[in-house]
Parts: C-alpha cells; structure tokens; sequence
C-alpha cells in the first residue's frame, strides 16, 4: 500500500491573520530597519521562522489550562499537575520551576560554576555558555567530528565525543568538573539528535569519575522520535518510554519549556540530588519566586503540564520532524545547499555555497536573509559572521567558521501550504544568486552585535 499523505494531525480552531505587504511596503520596512530582520516589527512580516523558541500554538486542552490555573501564591494546584507531569517524565526526585530556560541556567551555574571550573557538553547553547562563563567557568563543546561536516549526512550528528569526552577529564581533572551536559538535540546545525548510545557511554564515563550528567532537554520529544526512527531497538518503544530512559541515565535537567512543552513561556530544573535541589530552591526565591511557582503564573504551569503530555504523541512527532524534512528535501532537491540531514527544529541554508561570491567580510548570510524577506515577507536569521565575527587587532574581521541562514520552525503554527510556499520563495532567491549583493555594517554594539546592527547594501 502506498504509504498515506502525513497530515497536521489537529484542526484548526482558533486563528491569527497574517498581514501581507507588497515587495515596495517590504523594501521600505527593510531599509528602516537597517537591513536587520530583529529590528522589523512582527506584523510586517509573512512567515515568522526567527525562533521555534516561545512561537508554539497552543492547543484547545493548554487554553483551557490556562482558565484552571490556580494562582494560589503557596501549593497551587496547577503546580502539583506541572510536577506530576515532569516527574513522569524525567523520573527525577525534584522539580524546580523556572520562568524560562535560561533561568534554569542561572540558577544552577551560580551554585555548582565559579572560577577554575569546567563544564563540558556537546554543543552549549549561547545562554547556557554565557551563564557558565558570567560564573568564571569554562563552557567546553566536545561535539564528535561528524557533526562538525554539514554535508556528510549521519543519523546522530549531535552526538558527543566520548573519547574526548574522557581525556578532557584526565586533563582537569574530575574534582574540577562538577557536572557534564548532553544537549538534546543539539541546537548548533538545526537540530541534530544524539543517540540513545550516546548518552549511555557518556554516563559510563561521568559515572567512572563520579561526575553527574545533565540534558539541556529543550528539545528532548524531538530527540527521542529520532531515536526511534533511526537507532536499534526502538522502533517499536513509544516517545515517552525513550525520553524515560534518555533521562533516566541522566541527574539532572534544565528544560525550557519555550520548546518542546509546547508553550510560549516557561521552563524548570529537575534534580536528584537533595542538596543541590535545596540550594537551588533557596536562590529561586531569591530571583524567581516560591518554589511552586518559580516566576511563572499558576495558568503557565498548567499550560507546561498539558504541553508535555502532547508533545510525545506520536503522531504529532511524526508531523512535525517530517514537516522539517520536507522542508529540508525540497530545497536540496533543487539544489539549494544545507546542512544535512535536516534535525529537528531548523533547516540551515549554508550561505557560503549558496553565495560562493560574497566573501565573509560581506555577509553572505546577511544577504540571503535580507532577499527572503524582499522576495517573500520571510524573516529568518544570520547565524555567521554577522553573529559570531570578531575583529583582529587591526579592525580585520575574523570571520565565523560557517555562514548560515536558520530557518526555525515554529511548532503546530503553519501548515503545508506556508512551507510550499516558504519553498517558492527560497527557490527564486536561489535562482536570482547571481544577482545578490553583500552588506556592510554602519552601526554595531559592542556586545552581541547581531541584535541592533545596521547595514548598508553594496550596491
Ligand atoms: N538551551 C537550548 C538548547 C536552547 O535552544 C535555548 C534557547 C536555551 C537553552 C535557553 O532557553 O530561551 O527559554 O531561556 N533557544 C532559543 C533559540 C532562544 O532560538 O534557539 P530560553
């Protein structure tokens, strides 16, 4: 039998306009923006693909979430649904709420961080990093060499390098590393998931030198139906069985529920140890809130609880990785180059074989971000040079190692349509390369420049 069509797998109840604007309104809006799509208000754009991060459609059970929260200060309702539902999950002994990831990270890295420590993961989200380092650590990436290569395709290229992983140790030393994090799925190259061997090996060896192991879980239900699709031994296990275990190798957690909790605020700490768990508490009522609600509202902890039980339904899994490998397929099938296999969450457009004739120094990214937007009212981001770029000490750029574009899926909010037509789009800014021009930044601030710069086109 020829296999079915995968559909959305809801209907839509509730929706929101999208506001369409001519190629002119659009060349205006750019230019007053400085050429920098953070800097266009959200209404004059089409197709949002910024962030998968907070973006999420709410589903009909999640709103009615929200009217049963219970806003009690102390032991609400809505938080001992949100702690039943996490600990279902992760099986762990303590779950702190945190108003979003980030705040996870805080918290934590200022209790286990500090100078002359080291905190080794696959690939550190920029957040996670910056809070190890604001704490005086070292953020360390051990991602394995194949991850490293956009254009080799492999089934698990978020996995961590063990052996690396196991000689940075011996080179530390244990009583220097106080704890060791998996992030899942690795948000670096769109995405990319770590197998479940993975994660086993690298406990072997946390557990060898009694150094606890934590998932950044953002993206943990992603993470688990690729499992399940590609690694031996799971394809008859549900999503939840394998998150389970995914966690169940693990010591903890930081989860920002902005992702796969399918909210659009939110996030927490899971623990096992008593006494971290106190600490962190502790600091929680200092910058977010009492421990049953950890600056969240009763509602949003309600709407995280129910989120977490959709989010590892198989068919929705299955909808949303195959509606990004889709994505991913059209746009290789006509020669547009990305990283490859798509992951999870993004497709990243490789800007340095898209616009082999812009060099670094002109922002290929930048360009091909600013044409998706003239073209079609599509706003995605530069994650190259205009991102991570640094100047020598002559003012010479030192360039990133890629040039990317990310195009981030949000989750449940387009259907199949906005991505045929997101294809269109980046088909004719593909076929119009030879014409694309570089940019040059007029304005920069001097730390994370990419949020305000302004920019002039070579023309
Ligand atoms: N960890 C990972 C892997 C993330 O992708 C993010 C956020 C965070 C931690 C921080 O969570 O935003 O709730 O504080 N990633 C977003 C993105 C912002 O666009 O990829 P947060």
């Amino acid at each position: 039998m020829k296999p079915k069509t995968i559909i959305e797998p809801f209907k839509i109840k509730s929706v929101e306009p999208i506001r369409f604007t001519t190629r002119e309104e659009r060349e205006i809006i750019l230019k007053d923006s400085g050429y920098n799509p953070f800097l266009i208000h959200a209404d004059d754009v089409l197709i949002d693909l910024l962030t998968d991060s907070g973006t999420s459609a709410m589903s009909a059970k999640q709103w009615a979430g929200i009217m049963e929260g219970d806003e009690s200060y102390a032991g609400s309702k809505s938080f001992y649904r949100f702690e039943a539902v996490v600990k279902s999950i992760t099986q762990m002994k303590y779950i702190i709420p945190t108003h979003q990831g980030r705040a996870a990270e805080k918290i934590l890295f200022s209790i286990v961080g500090g100078p002359g420590k080291y905190f080794p993961n696959n690939t550190h989200f920029d957040t996670t990093r910056a809070n190890i380092e604001f704490s005086g650590s070292e953020a360390v990436d051990l991602l394995n060499e194949t991850g490293k290569h956009p254009e080799i395709r492999a089934d698990f290229k978020g996995n961590m390098d063990v052996e690396k992983l196991e000689a940075f140790i011996k080179e530390k030393g244990a009583e220097n590393i106080p704890l060791c994090m998996i992030t899942v799925t690795n948000n670096s190259g769109g995405g990319q998931p770590v197998s479940m061997q993975n994660i086993r090996e690298t406990k072997e060896v946390c557990k060898k030198y009694g150094i606890p192991l934590f998932l950044d879980a953002c993206r943990f239900a992603e993470n688990a139906y690729f499992i399940k699709k590609r690694e031996k031994g799971y394809a008859n296990k549900s999503p939840l069985e394998i998150a389970q275990e995914m966690f169940s190798y693990a010591d903890g957690a930081t989860m920002s529920a902005k992702k796969d909790a399918l909210v659009n605020i939110g996030g927490f700490l899971a623990l096992n140890d008593e006494d971290l768990a106190m600490k962190c508490r502790n600091l929680l009522i200092v910058t977010e809130g009492f421990p049953t609600y950890g600056g969240l509202a009763g509602r949003d902890l309600e709407a995280v609880a129910q989120g977490l039980v959709e989010v590892v339904d198989e068919h929705y899994l299955e909808y949303r990785i195959r509606s990004v490998e889709y994505l991913g397929e059209k746009l290789v099938s006509i020669g547009v180059p990305i990283i490859e296999p798509p992951g999870g969450h993004a497709i990243y457009i490789d800007a340095k074989r898209f616009l082999p004739n812009i060099p670094p120094e002109h922002y290929p990214g930048q360009s091909i971000v600013c044409e998706l937007y003239l073209e079609g009212g599509v706003r995605a981001v530069e994650i190259g040079s205009v991102m991570f770029g640094k100047y020598d000490k002559n003012g010479k750029l030192i360039p990133a190692i890629m040039e990317l574009v990310r195009l981030a899926i949000p989750r449940r909010v387009y259907t199949q349509s906005h991505v045929d037509y997101l294809i269109e789009i980046i088909a004719e800014v593909y076929n119009n390369r030879n014409n694309l021009k570089g940019y040059t930044i007029t304005y920069e601030a001097p730390m994370l420049r990419h949020f305000t710069a302004q920019f002039k086109p070579l023309y």
